[in-house]
């Protein structure tokens, strides 16, 4: 017998295409990515030396970007929105809407990785293009090379964001294995200590010594606590105390599980924000070149574990309280 749910759901139809304005964008973004762009900036190549060669990149970034950006979103947006529809499903709902909802996941993982992998190639050849005119172009207008880096910057962002797409709509499997979750924070804070040198920020470790080991896919953990670190580093630019510490919490054979806790002395987060953090895109530092996704596919990274991410300003003293839960 159908459940009564099916019928209150929307069309599980593959909606990303549904209207004709994704429709539209589509098209834009492939005449963008498609041999076209490789040939503006082949023709722009053979002309640099022309009066007004930038004209051609301008225009390029123009339009690709915005519809970079817009298309990314969206997909990211639809994909968020069925992930949720999937966990959601309970008991009650038919086994069928399951697989249906499955075969949708899927098939946006073929979208999302095929449409990662079409613009990653024209953005590497732009990357090259500008490399190779910074060896030649020799002018003695400043500007040049400022307007190159802004290009090159841009660049590197889009890259990050296609990254960010791939890990948080999980292509790349995972790798699960028995690990020391205190040799990988050790191994994390290492990698970040020059960052801690920098901003003058003094690390205090309490790690829990003898802890079980722990199911993990350990570039992605380890990926998960850069992006705590650093954002504890962008909250105190002028330093302060970075406090990490592990437990094992043991509340009965079935809820073992080790507990991380990582607290900065950094400027907190508005009360406004507080809920939004884990929101795909949201950034309170876009003009430093943030994209808003580290937190976002932090806690995807943990759901799949079958661990949670807490975030909350420290009671008492300024500062965030970061706390990760794993099953062991
Ligand atoms: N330790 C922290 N202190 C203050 N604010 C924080 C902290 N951690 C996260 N936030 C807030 O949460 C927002 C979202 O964090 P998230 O890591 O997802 O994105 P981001 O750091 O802005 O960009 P990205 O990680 O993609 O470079 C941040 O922009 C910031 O406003
Ligand atoms: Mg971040």
């Amino acid at each position: 017998m159908e459940s009564p749910e099916c019928k209150q759901r929307p069309s599980l139809k593959f909606q990303v295409f549904n209207s004709p304005f994704y429709i539209l964008w589509i098209i834009v973004l492939i005449v963008l990515f498609s041999e076209s762009a490789v040939m503006i900036v082949l023709s722009f190549l053979k002309s640099f030396l022309s009066p007004n060669p930038f004209l051609h990149f301008i225009l390029l970034f123009v339009f690709l970007f915005p519809a970079l950006y817009f298309f990314i979103y969206q997909l990211l947006k639809f994909y968020q929105s069925q992930r949720e529809e999937t966990q959601n499903l309970n008991g009650k709902d038919s086994e069928l809407l399951k697989r249906l909802q499955e075969q949708k996941m899927k098939e946006i993982e073929v979208l999302v990785n095929s449409v990662a992998h079409e613009v990653k190639n024209p953005l590497a050849i732009i990357l090259q293009g500008i490399e190779y005119i910074k060896d030649k172009l020799k002018t003695e207008d400043g500007n040049v090379g400022l307007i190159l880096k802004y290009m090159t910057d841009a660049i590197d962002r889009a890259d990050n964001v296609i990254m960010g797409l791939l890990e948080f709509a999980h292509f790349s499997k995972f790798d699960m294995v028995p690990s020391d979750l205190n040799s990988l924070m050790e191994k994390a804070l290492s990698f970040m200590q020059i960052e801690f040198d920098r901003h003058r920020i003094r690390v205090m470790r309490d790690l829990e010594g003898g802890l079980p080991p722990v199911q993990m896919d350990k570039k992605k953990m380890e990926r998960v606590f850069i992006n705590i670190l650093l954002n504890a580093i962008q909250a105190m630019p002028d330093g302060g105390t970075l406090g990490v510490k592990t437990r094992l919490k043991d509340s009965g054979e079935a809820k073992r599980a080790v507990l991380i806790q990582i607290e900065d002395t950094g400027i907190g987060i508005p009360k406004e924000s507080l809920d939004r953090i884990f929101g795909l895109f949201f950034t309170t530092k876009r003009e430093s070149g943030s994209s808003g996704l580290g937190l976002a596919i932090s806690s995807q990274t943990m759901r799949t574990h079958g661990g949670t991410i807490a975030i909350e300003n420290r009671v008492g003293s300024p500062g965030v309280r970061v706390t990760l839960t794993l099953p062991v």
